[in-house]
């Protein structure tokens, strides 16, 4: 059978063989400590379970939902209110979406043709990539440069490529490069989208994981920002739901729209006990998700202490739950250093190269590990030799 051509776009799937190799190292008897993939190891809060499992009990709650109960799109509103102090949002301002990665795919089928143009961070999250190549778009990237604090530089872009891009991917903080957004970058970023025409499509996936006593932000906050974008907001990371699958496209109504129009062809809504749950998240006590950040700032600094100690140069980590770091000694291809170190250390890590371009001679580490055994990790890098 002849497949599409739309899968010619993408390659293999750096996580499938990096997961087939691991089970092989395991079935072997091998310890193997895992910090590629981003998936959080703590709980989700007592009261979003409870919230799930009390709707799960009501039959009516397993038809089709169809669209966003009204309480979860006011959750969202009051969440925005309270936590950012962005006021105003109204429901056609609101969508849920299966994840932001579901969410994104569908927004980019929505907004894009064949030969559009979309600019993309370099290195960024590869659904940043996908979801506008599914979509048949063009890429143009744009550099998140040690340089420059590994944030946007909108005046590295040619202004001709962003006339010509529809729309410009912007995420912080910053997977996988561990960068926090700025008052001054973001006023850049908006007055370049208003220059050009951009719609500025901002990921807000880590606002609850930001180290040093930094603080959470949306997009919205920035003067301007409403005009020109849309944010995806998950709640997967800061109330550890990932399975879950729920996010909100936030933002220009007629994105929204056209978004909700393209969704509504083949999806039926948000199974209403995860409704429930999310609403549950976002109304509910916010302390577990302060304790966590902290958690995760003890991580951050069990590894790049660690790595430091054995000679590497201390890594990129203001936020997110990820840390990037430049190989050491010298070493530049990073698909051959991590399977190296899975090898010899037994440690898994994700190669910098399949961030993009400009992500080859690092590696990116997840803090899905508690301190001890990032340590543990470490010490099994610095005895390999690596
Ligand atoms: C930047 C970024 N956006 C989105 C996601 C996925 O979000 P969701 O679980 O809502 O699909 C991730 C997950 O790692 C991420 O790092």
């Amino acid at each position: 059978m002849q497949f599409s051509k739309r899968l010619d776009r993408f390659g293999s799937e750096v996580f499938a063989s990096l997961n087939a190799r691991r089970r092989e190292l395991e079935a072997s008897g091998r310890t193997v400590i895992d910090l590629s993939v981003g998936t959080p190891d703590f709980e989700p809060p007592a009261h979003v379970k409870n919230a799930l499992i009390e709707a799960a009990k009501d039959s009516e709650n397993w038809k089709y939902a169809l669209a966003d109960l009204p309480e979860l799109t006011q959750a969202v509103i009051d969440y925005y209110a309270d936590r950012f102090g962005v006021t105003g949002l109204t429901p056609d301002q609101i969508m849920s979406v299966n994840g932001t990665q579901e969410g994104m795919g569908r927004m980019a089928e929505a907004l894009l043709d064949e030969g559009d143009l979309v600019l993309v961070p370099d290195p960024c999250y590869p659904l940043f990539r996908a979801s506008a190549l599914i979509a048949g778009a063009d890429l143009a990237f744009y550099p998140l440069a040690e340089e420059n604090g590994f944030l946007p530089d909108v005046s590295a872009i040619d202004p001709a490529v962003a006339d010509r891009a529809k729309y410009m991917v912007v995420s912080l903080p910053a997977n996988p490069v561990g960068s926090v957004g700025t008052p001054e970058n973001y006023a850049q970023i908006i007055e370049f989208a208003r220059a050009h025409d951009l719609l500025i499509v901002h990921d807000n996936a880590y606002s609850d994981i930001i180290f040093d006593g930094g603080e959470g932000h949306s997009f919205f906050e920035n003067p301007g920002a409403a005009e020109v974008g849309v944010e995806f907001f998950s709640l997967s990371k800061s109330f550890n739901v990932t399975g879950a699958r729920v996010s909100f496209l936030i933002g220009r109504a007629d994105v929204i729209a056209a978004t909700r129009k393209l969704r509504g062809q083949s999806d039926y809504g948000m199974f209403l006990p995860i409704q429930y749950a999310a609403i549950a998240a976002l109304n509910g006590p916010r302390d577990s998700v302060r304790t966590q950040e902290l958690l995760y700032q003890e991580r951050r600094d069990a590894l790049c202490d660690g790595l430091e100690s054995i000679g590497w140069e201390r890594p990129n980590a203001h936020g997110s739950m990820f840390v990037w770091a430049r190989l050491p000694h010298g070493r530049t291809d990073s698909m051959q250093f991590v399977l190296e170190l899975m090898e010899k250390a037994g440690v898994i890590v994700t190669p910098g190269a399949s961030f993009g371009p400009a992500g080859e001679g690092f590696v990116r580490m997840a803090l899905v590990q508690p301190p001890a055994v990032i340590r543990e990790a470490v010490s099994a890098i610095a005895e390999s030799g690596l």
